[in-house]
């Protein structure tokens, strides 16, 4: 049951939020594209890194008309550095779809928010809160932590019962008259105050949190122990033949669908150059009377699941060399690859080689 008499928690937390309110750009506007696409942009993003990028997404589209007009590769550009391309693919099928179906106006329900592609409940949550004053709670890990923590809730977070028992909870306490307040706050408390190193001395919620009180707030929220990260072996091969690349489109259910790369041989550990090319023909093939120059690479980049260990080579194929076409792959200028969409470990795998000549003048620096 929803009220207008706020739960003591609700009261706590909203006059803390009139004294320490973040102020941010999304919070001035009541414009559902402007929220929409800030709470896209900060899906697994921190506010610090999403807020230049949300600034120039709006300048660049003004409009959900403007997005849906935009090519994908002008929108990958200016998504380049925020990661998880899905976000940016979906967003622009959102756009489209808003476009199509709902002549440019947002849907302005949860119900149907829920429905677009890229809107889970936390993001329906927030566009149905801030946009349309519809009292509906944002649940992330913020929310499992306070909430945890404050009532003493003792579910394992991991478990997949957690997110309706706290939604639950949640809902209880969301005031129906300041369901955007509440989430604007909640959002601020956890990262501000309620953070995983939280600041009880100045918590104006201590004297009623269970765990502050039982002196276990370390204990909460309760979580399984996290599953292991996956090593895996990338190694790079930038193919030249005549002022060409050899690049592919990553098309498997795997990290960086949709992005562009070059020559790749995964492997199981780290091998040398020498067993990698008696794992593969066509790259054998290739190698024959080729030049070969090992690249600086980043050496290992981290995802939050996977660490991906790097290594790079730059073959010089001979023009006079012909190469049966291999499947997936096609040989491109690299002006032409520099507008792809690519992932930031091979963005800084280039950076890190611009002193090659096809780099030159024609890569991002
Ligand atoms: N994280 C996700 N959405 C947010 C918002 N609207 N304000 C601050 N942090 C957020």
């Amino acid at each position: 049951m929803q009220s207008t008499n706020h739960h003591p928690f609700t009261e706590g937390l909203l006059t803390w939020y009139r004294q320490h309110a973040r102020e941010l750009p999304w919070r001035q506007t009541q414009d559902p594209y402007a929220i929409w696409l800030s709470e896209v942009v900060l899906q697994q993003t921190r506010v610090a890194q999403g807020l230049p990028y949300y600034l120039k997404l709006l300048e660049v589209f003004p409009t959900v008309e403007s997005l849906a007009q935009a090519d994908e590769s002008v929108l990958f550009r200016h998504w380049q550095g925020l990661g998880y391309y899905s976000r940016a693919r979906n967003l622009h099928k959102t756009a489209k779809l808003v476009v199509s179906e709902y002549q440019g106006q947002f849907p302005a329900t949860y119900d149907e928010l829920i429905q677009l592609p890229g809107v889970g409940p936390y993001t329906a949550a927030a566009i149905a809160s801030f946009a349309f004053g519809e009292a509906k709670p944002v649940v992330d890990g913020n929310v499992f932590r306070i909430l945890a923590r404050y009532f003493g809730i003792e579910t394992d977070i991991l478990h997949s019962s957690a997110r309706k028992e706290f939604t639950d909870v949640a809902l209880e306490l969301i005031p129906i008259d300041q369901p955007a307040e509440f989430n604007q706050a909640i959002m601020d408390f956890g990262s501000l105050q309620c953070s995983p190193a939280p600041i009880c001395a100045s918590c104006p919620l201590s004297l009623t949190c269970f765990a502050f009180q039982q002196k276990r707030v370390q204990d909460f929220p309760v979580k399984q122990k996290k599953a292991k990260q996956r090593n895996r072996h990338f190694n790079y091969f930038i193919l030249e033949q005549g002022n060409k690349v050899l690049v592919r489109e990553r098309k498997d259910k795997d990290i960086w669908s949709g992005l562009w790369e070059f020559y790749l041989l995964e492997s199981q550990q780290e091998e040398d150059l020498e067993s990698l090319l008696e794992s593969d023909v066509n790259l054998f093939k290739c190698l024959q009377g080729a030049s070969v120059q090992a690249l600086k690479s980043p050496k290992i980049h981290l995802l939050s699941h996977q660490k991906i260990h790097c290594r790079a080579w730059h073959v010089q194929v001979p023009d006079n060399l012909e190469i049966s076409q291999m499947a997936e792959f096609q040989w491109i200028r690299p002006e032409d690859f520099e507008k792809l969409g690519k992932s930031v470990l091979l963005l800084n795998l280039i950076t890190d080689n611009l002193h090659l000549e096809i780099f030159n003048d024609s890569m991002p620096r």
